[in-house]
């Protein structure tokens, strides 16, 4: 066992040799600058998401956990996460503190966060990330990694103080996976070859350091141009969604500056801020 890291909490575990390296060299090198201000390792936790929501204030903060009991995904789902399979972070950030536009950048920072690991992904396999709104990643068509942003407010108020970015990326090929995760993949199934996951830890901090500093520098065009460029059914494609109205129908027209997918319907334009979208190749099925 490494020695306890100076100043890590109580209850987390060391840090592996090979993060306390890599992050020294990120920050020595100035490819991180905000996050990884603070790390806590875990061998097995709940949610990293949990974690890290007590640490909200704490800009650049990161929990990243080898396991987690209780993983969850989007709309309440599980995030199925063995011991030694993928990785599963959770980054403390600060949208609201914007230099410009901290609403605009608040709406963005999934997004961002969508861009960057799609380009760690790249960086470390050389496999092409797609994004499927808002921030699902696939390999090849099926799932390799999913965001989970969970804002943070002041007792009786909309204001936020913070958001946690959550992130789980499937990395080592399983024997089997659980129904909830049958339509998923992982980066080594679509690889064919062993993936060294630190690298794609650091590789993933680097990237995301950078996307949120072009949100806190308010560079959002940058943003939606590369989230456009890696998200093909972001326009011209069938989907449908709930609504409070019942199941509609439409195609897709873009997602405009603030990140809300655009979709074509019978009577005009419609504007989704969040939810499940199915698409055309979910329909045929
Ligand atoms: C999704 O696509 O549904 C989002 C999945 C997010 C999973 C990650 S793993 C690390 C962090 N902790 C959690 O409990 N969830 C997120």
């Amino acid at each position: 066992m490494n020695p306890r890291a100076p100043g890590a909490p109580h209850g987390s575990d060391p840090l592996p040799e090979a993060l306390t390296a890599g992050i020294a060299m990120l920050r020595l090198s100035g490819r991180l600058r905000r996050i990884g201000s603070q790390i806590q390792y875990y061998e097995s936790v709940t949610s990293t998401n949990d974690l890290a929501s007590p640490m909200v204030g704490n800009d650049g903060a990161v929990v990243v956990a080898d396991a987690q009991t209780a993983g969850r995904g989007r709309r309440g789902r599980r995030w199925f996460s063995p011991r030694g399979r993928g990785l599963y972070v959770s980054v403390v950030t600060a949208p609201q503190n914007a230099r410009a536009d901290p609403d605009r950048a608040t709406a963005l920072l999934t997004l961002a966060a969508g861009v960057a690991l799609a380009e760690a992904i790249e960086a470390v396999t050389g496999l092409a990330a797609d994004i499927k709104w808002p921030n699902d990643l696939l390999v090849s068509g099926r799932k390799v990694a999913g965001i989970l942003a969970e804002a943070s407010t002041v007792a009786g108020s909309v204001m936020t103080t913070g958001v946690v970015l959550g992130y789980g990326i499937n990395v080592i090929r399983l024997p089997e996976r659980p129904p909830e995760a049958t339509g998923a993949t992982s980066l080594e199934d679509e690889l064919r070859r062993p993936i060294d996951r630190m690298e794609l830890l650091l590789a993933s901090l680097e990237h995301l350091d950078r996307r949120y500093d072009d949100l806190l520098g308010a560079r959002f065009d940058a943003i939606l141009e590369s989230w456009r460029a890696r998200a093909p059914f972001h326009r011209g494609t069938r989907v449908c969604w709930s609504a409070s109205s019942g199941v509609r129908r439409g195609v897709t027209q873009g997602v405009d500056d603030w990140g809300a997918l655009l979709v074509a319907v019978d009577s005009g334009v419609e504007r989704i801020v969040s939810g499940e979208v199915r698409w055309d190749r979910d329909l045929e099925q």
